[in-house]
């Protein structure tokens, strides 16, 4: 089945969606992105992605392009025009289009794309269930990453680096040695002492939605939590690590840097996470 896009207002062939030249998106990463999991064929976690999208404009000074309610039926209806059960949708936001200057044009309309995609859960699924590989790096990236904006040059040399390794992600580490997040993901530990811990949100990170999820089931749950950074000793000695994004909704790491974690086998903490998660999505997907 041929995939379709929606691009500024229409819905074309994958092979025929396409921006200008000229759009700020290719020249300047001047543009945002949220990504929503979609789970029998309707988006998870709308509202906080929705509101993350409102607020990273806002930062950037870049115009809301249409109406929550506007945006809520293009991506349902890419999703259905895709036939996707299970995967992904993606939304793609710029200045626009102008004549190559780095300041900002003067009334140039927002670009909108949006793709869906299937994504296999079984394969997923049995990552989760085996456990995955990490690597480390240092985060050479900029002060503003609570912005998702499309600039991930940084992002993609980590998870590169991940893959050259044979790993699944790259977490990234602060001058002081410290994690901030993985190249794509948000990164927690169940430390030697058996307390939950994942970074705080002031420094400079991206505020999960799928984070934001757990935080709630957390609480729930009565699990106890402790929102400070950790450094990467701290989690090649952990019982768990895991990362958690739309995409990947809660992945153990069983190795960090070829170091086993805990017994090398996804932890208690992460599994039961993983499957709340999953029917709390399921659950609230719109
Ligand atoms: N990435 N940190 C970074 C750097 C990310 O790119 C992402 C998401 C997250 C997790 O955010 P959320 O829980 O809202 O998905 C954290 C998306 C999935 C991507 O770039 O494809």
């Amino acid at each position: 089945m041929s995939r379709v896009a929606y691009v500024n207002g229409t819905y074309r062939p994958h092979g025929q969606a396409v921006v200008h030249i000229e759009d700020r998106g290719f020249q300047f990463a001047d543009g945002v992105y949220e990504v929503w999991g979609v789970f029998g064929g309707r988006l998870a976690d709308f509202d906080g992605h929705m509101t993350r999208l409102h607020r990273s404009l806002n930062e950037l000074r870049i115009p809301i392009p249409m109406t929550r309610e506007a945006l809520k039926q293009v991506l349902n209806e890419t999703i259905r025009r895709n036939r996707v059960q299970n995967g992904i949708v993606y939304l793609q936001v710029t200045r626009g289009t102008a004549p190559r200057d780095h300041a900002f044009p003067q009334d140039t309309a927002p670009s909108v794309v949006v793709t869906a995609k299937r994504v296999d859960t079984a394969k997923g699924e049995a990552m989760a269930a085996r456990g995955a590989a990490g690597v480390t790096q240092p985060d050479i990236r900029w002060g503003r990453c609570d912005i998702k904006t499309v600039g991930l040059l940084p992002n993609v040399l980590a998870k590169q680096a991940a893959r050259e390794s044979g790993a699944y992600e790259c977490l990234m580490y602060d001058e002081m040695g410290l994690i901030t997040e993985g190249s794509s993901t948000n990164a927690w530990i169940v430390d030697e002492n058996g307390k939950l811990r994942t970074r705080d949100t002031q420094a400079n990170i991206l505020k999960g939605v799928t984070r934001t999820q757990l935080l709630d089931i957390i609480a729930e749950e009565g699990v106890e939590l402790d929102e400070r950074p950790f450094s990467v000793e701290e989690a090649k000695k952990a019982r768990e690590v895991f990362v958690t994004a739309a995409s990947t909704f809660v992945m153990p790491l069983v190795s960090l840097d070829g170091v086993r974690i805990g017994d090398g086998k996804p932890g208690p903490v992460a599994t039961r996470l993983r499957a709340a998660y999953l029917e709390q999505a399921d659950r609230d997907a719109v």
